[in-house]
C-alpha cells in the first residue's frame, strides 16, 4: 500500500466530473488500498478518489471509532438510489479543507448502491454520521465540496485562507500540497 498526496483547494482537479469505473479488478482494489491507508493516515473517516488526483467513482469510509476496530469500507460507482425527506444539518470537515469546518443540511437517510471489492452490486441503507459521509464523499465524484452546500461568504472566505495558507506553505506537514 502507499500513502497518496492529498490535494488540498482550491485547485482544479477537485472540480471535476470523475469517470464510472468499469470493473473493480486489481487495479481499482489497490486505489481502493491506497486511499485507505492514506485517509487512516491523515485521520480522515472519507475520501474520494479525485482528492488524491485520480478521476475515477471511488471512494473510502470508515466512521468507526478511532480507538476501536476498523471498519474499512470501499465503493466503487456509489449512487443514492433513495434518500429520506427528513434532512439533518452536521458539521463537516474535509481532508482537501484542512482545519475548516461548516454546517450542511443532508438527506438524514439514503440508500447508496456501488460496487464492493469484489466488482459484485450491492445496496445498503444507512442513517447518522455514515450516511452524511457517504453523500460528501459520492459529492466529490461531482466536484461539489462541502463548502458548496453553504453561503458564498462562507465558501469564499475558507477557500482564500486556504490559498493563503497552501501560498504561505502553513498548512500541516501531513498535507503534500500539489
Ligand atoms: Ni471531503
Amino acid at each position: 500500500m502507499a500513502r497518496l498526496p492529498i490535494i488540498v483547494a482550491p485547485d482544479p482537479r477537485l472540480k471535476g466530473e470523475a469517470m464510472a469505473v468499469d470493473t473493480v479488478n486489481d487495479e481499482v482494489r489497490t486505489l481502493m488500498d491506497d486511499m485507505l491507508e492514506t485517509m487512516y493516515d491523515a485521520n480522515g473517516i472519507g475520501l474520494a478518489a479525485p482528492q488524491v488526483g485520480i478521476l475515477k467513482r471511488v471512494i473510502v469510509v470508515d466512521v468507526a471509532p478511532s480507538d476501536g476496530e476498523r471498519e474499512p469500507l470501499a465503493m466503487a460507482n456509489p449512487e443514492v438510489i433513495w434518500e429520506s425527506d427528513v434532512m439533518v444539518t452536521k458539521e463537516e470537515g474535509c481532508l482537501s479543507l484542512p482545519e475548516h469546518y461548516a454546517e450542511v443540511n443532508r438527506p438524514e437517510t439514503v440508500k447508496v448502491r456501488y460496487l464492493d471489492r469484489e466488482n459484485e452490486i450491492r445496496e445498503m441503507e444507512t442513517n447518522g454520521m455514515f450516511a452524511t459521509c457517504i453523500q460528501h464523499e459520492i459529492d466529490h465524484l461531482d466536484g461539489v465540496l462541502f463548502v458548496d452546500h453553504v453561503s458564498s461568504l462562507k465558501r469564499n472566505m475558507i477557500l482564500r485562507k486556504l490559498t493563503k495558507a497552501k501560498r504561505q506553505g502553513t498548512l500541516e506537514a501531513d498535507y503534500a500540497v500539489q
